[in-house]
């Protein structure tokens, strides 16, 4: 007996024990132009592949029976991530499986929803024990969010750039290389359309970019296994500087369109860092983002379900109402180890914003104090640094599986 259970103890701890990937941005020559970059680029081959698992964001249960029961069945996902960089650029490419090309039509408000993804980044990552909330920031802690949608191509016979008023392309009588100039100023005007980047401080404060303080490039294609995608910048905008040290934080999240959920179902990463080959000054960010979880998960799991499990879901817990608190399911996908501790210490450093607007008062997320300021419901819960140690680990365990 005692044999089994030194043995279940074992395998718990290998599985809990993994720590996130950093992504090694390789360098390539300056006469590269990433802004320009595609998919298939031979450039690519330079760069190191890794594989970074992408959650369900489970956090809010929604007033919608059909996207909860599709979030339950919803497993984690694998994104294969390149990155390289020169000079002025850095550049990723992203590539998942998707059995359906889901698009949406923008000529019409139908019910389709659309298969897209999203790079997002910390506009400040001086602190990487600080980073903002990974559900679009938090606030005082803003994120730049670069989103494509997927969407149909329309075509379009003036080239005056309006996708929406195209025609269908069997109704034209272009042909070679007229319909080739043709089929190319459509899909330039149809990918640029969908193309946005936002600054937020929170999932509700999202804020369209339109100025020209931001360049950047994004475009996904679909093959028979899934998408690959790609989203280039400048290295300094007027937004953030992503050279400001040797590495900077990343984290990805990709919609499928088939599983119909909020605008099709969102798979989200934690924060990941992207170490620039040639530049030092990176270790503090690496080290923090890379982190193997000390502490003892399973003396956590006791802690938590004494302690957490009156408000929070998680594991095989559920709370006397799922609106009270954060869904903590995926919890350990898309969090960082920081954001753990910083959430059981100070849970109003970072109040989550996802709150349900159909829950009843007495289960609100925050309170506004005397400054208007958020403070949170979650009163702080520890301050032992071995109960928070194995708290965190178990929390970083709590996780879908891949499929
Ligand atoms: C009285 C109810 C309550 C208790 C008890 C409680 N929490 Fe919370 N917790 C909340 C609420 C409400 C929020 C959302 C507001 C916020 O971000 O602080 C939250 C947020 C969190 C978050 C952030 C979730 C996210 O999606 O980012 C974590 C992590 C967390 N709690 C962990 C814990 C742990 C671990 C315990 C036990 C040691 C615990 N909580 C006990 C109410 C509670």
């Amino acid at each position: 007996m005692k044999t089994l259970k030194t043995l279940l103890a074992a395998s718990f701890v290998a599985t809990t024990a993994m720590a996130n990937p950093s992504i090694n941005a390789v360098k390539v020559d300056d006469g590269v132009d990433l802004s320009k970059i595609k998919a298939d680029d031979k450039v690519w081959s330079k760069a190191k592949a890794v594989n970074l698992l992408l959650y369900p964001q489970t956090t809010i249960k929604m007033n919608d029976k059909n996207a909860n029961e599709l979030n339950a069945q919803n497993v984690a996902k694998e994104a294969k991530v390149l990155a390289i960089y020169n000079k002025n650029d850095v550049a990723f490419k992203i590539e998942w499986k998707d059995e359906t090309q889901n698009a949406t039509d923008i000529k019409s408000s139908s019910n389709e929803y659309a298969d897209g993804f999203a790079v997002q980044l910390p506009t400040n990552f001086s602190d990487p024990q600080k980073l903002p909330y990974i559900g679009m920031g938090s606030e005082g802690r803003p994120v730049l969010v670069h989103l494509q949608k997927a969407v149909m191509t329309h075509y379009e016979p003036n080239g005056n750039q309006v996708v929406a008023l195209q025609v269908n392309r069997d109704n034209t009588n272009a042909f070679e290389e007229d319909l080739a100039a043709f089929d190319k100023n459509v899909s330039d005007a149809a990918m640029s359309d969908y193309q946005r980047a936002y600054i937020a401080e929170g999932f509700r404060s999202m804020t369209q970019i339109r100025d020209n303080g931001i360049a950047f490039t994004m475009d996904m294609s679909y093959n028979k296994e899934g998408w690959s995608a790609i989203m280039s910048k400048k290295i300094k905008d007027d937004y953030l500087d992503l050279g400001a040290s040797g590495a900077f934080p990343v984290a990805f999240a990709v919609w499928d369109g088939a599983k119909f959920g909020r605008d099709g179902l969102k798979n989200l990463s934690t924060w990941v860092a992207v170490d620039f080959e040639d530049k030092k000054g990176d270790e503090a960010l690496v080290t923090e983002l890379t982190k193997k979880p000390e502490g003892d998960a399973a003396a956590g799991k006791a802690l938590a379900d004494t302690m957490c499990a009156s408000c929070h879901s998680y594991g095989d817990k559920v709370a006397p109402m799922p609106t009270m608190a954060p869904n903590l399911s995926n919890i350990g996908g898309y969090s960082t180890h920081a954001y753990l501790v910083e959430s059981i210490k100070e849970p109003s450093a970072v109040v989550v914003p996802g709150y349900n607007r159909n829950a009843h008062k007495n289960t609100a997320w925050y309170t506004l104090g005397e400054k208007g300021e958020r403070v949170s419901t979650m009163p702080p819960m520890m301050s032992d640094e071995k109960q928070i140690a194995d708290t965190v680990a178990y929390l970083l365990t709590l996780k879908a599986e891949v499929k």
